[in-house]
């Protein structure tokens, strides 16, 4: 019987070494440092199964040349990566890990609102460069804030949780709200304008789709609540990149905590910069960031809120577990 021909994108040494165990001879694996792209799109001319994480984007193009593809297993819970209509016309099943880390996620949440509320990022350089002095790094107390949670459902919630230890007042909008969890966390679901007038600390947690694009907008940013921290771990097409640097310069935005932001992926190309011919947008886009990334009161994470140790086992584990069940006709937990 032909050997069923996986090929594994985005993965490093440690991943390949865990992925390698879980599979016996009936499969022939393909692990690739880089992303799936236009241009090595070729490695995948013959293989049956993809596992890419988000920054392979899954256009027609890579879909028309992928002939024998039947499932792009993404290690990721987000899958906007992904042209699905077209994965769909071509009959190749996808599927996601929709559970691997909200405790990854929230925890790294509060690591963003904690080192800008009590100004660590400034210490940090401060200290190992001497310098001990208290000026300007009086932070504040969380007790008795407001967080507001846009997109209270499964990272939502465990943020929520994590700042009713905290001792913070908290608000969330959700278009489906959780009666169960509502009554348990004492929480309020309110309209997003109330959420962004009377939060002290605004947070995204829900996913990025057409309804969720541009959310927060040049229209509704002027109803913040001056110098409201806004953490943003979820993804960047949520907020309109403008209203975001408008908000960040005015100083309606006191903080911005981001794990996710506008050309996220073409920072990991920055060097090639010296030697390709870069489109001007994404000159515009790495500018922005280099710009926010010298304010004091910005801190940006490389996408790194799902990067545990244990998140990414269970990542694995279910990416695996996807990919055999799929092969083995059983339950999976597909998206198309
Ligand atoms: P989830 O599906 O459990 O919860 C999303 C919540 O958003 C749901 O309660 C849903 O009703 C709500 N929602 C949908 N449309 C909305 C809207 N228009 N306004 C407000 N809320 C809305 O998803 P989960 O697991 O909590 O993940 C949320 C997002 O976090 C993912 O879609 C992903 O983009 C992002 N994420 C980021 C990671 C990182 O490393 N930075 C890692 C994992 C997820």
């Amino acid at each position: 019987m032909a050997k069923i021909k996986i090929a594994f994108f985005e993965i490093t040494a440690d991943e390949k070494k865990y992925v390698k165990k879980q599979f016996d001879k009936n499969y022939e694996l393909f692990f690739y440092k880089e992303k799936l792209d236009e241009e090595n799109v070729a490695l995948i001319k013959d293989v049956d199964v993809v596992s890419i994480f988000i920054y392979s984007k899954i256009t027609q193009k890579i879909i028309d040349k992928a002939k024998k593809l039947n499932l792009i297993a993404t290690r990721s819970t987000g899958f906007n990566h992904i042209n699905l209509k077209e994965a769909q016309k071509n009959k190749i099943s996808v599927c996601n890990v929709p559970y691997y880390g909200e405790n990854t996620v929230a925890e790294h949440t509060f690591a963003l609102i904690l080192a800008l509320s009590r100004n660590l990022h400034k210490a940090y350089v401060r200290t190992i460069q001497g310098n001990y002095s208290l000026e300007g790094l009086r932070g504040f107390d969380l007790k008795n804030k407001t967080l507001g949670v846009i997109g209270a459902g499964s990272i939502g919630m465990h943020v929520i949780k994590m700042a009713k230890g905290f001792g913070m007042k908290v608000i969330a909008f959700d278009p489906n709200e959780n009666h169960i969890m509502k009554e348990l966390l004492d929480l309020k679901y309110v309209p997003l304008e109330e959420l962004l007038s009377t939060s002290d600390i605004i947070t995204i947690h829900c996913p990025y789709s057409e309804q969720t694009q541009y959310l927060i907008n040049m229209r509704n940013i002027h109803l913040v609540k001056k110098g409201a921290l806004f953490i943003n771990t979820a993804r960047s097409g949520i907020v309109e990149p403008s209203a975001l640097y408008y908000a960040i310069d005015s100083g309606i935005f006191g903080g911005a905590g981001l794990d996710v932001f506008e050309g996220e992926e073409l920072a990991l190309e920055e060097n090639q910069m010296l030697t390709k011919n870069v489109p001007l947008e994404h000159l515009e886009a790495i500018m922005k960031r280099n710009i926010l990334l010298r304010r004091e009161n910005v801190i940006i994470t490389p996408h790194m809120a799902f990067d545990s140790v244990e998140a990414v086992e269970r990542i694995l584990d279910t990416t695996i577990k996807n990919i055999k069940s799929f092969i083995a006709k059983e339950n999976y937990h597909k998206v198309v």
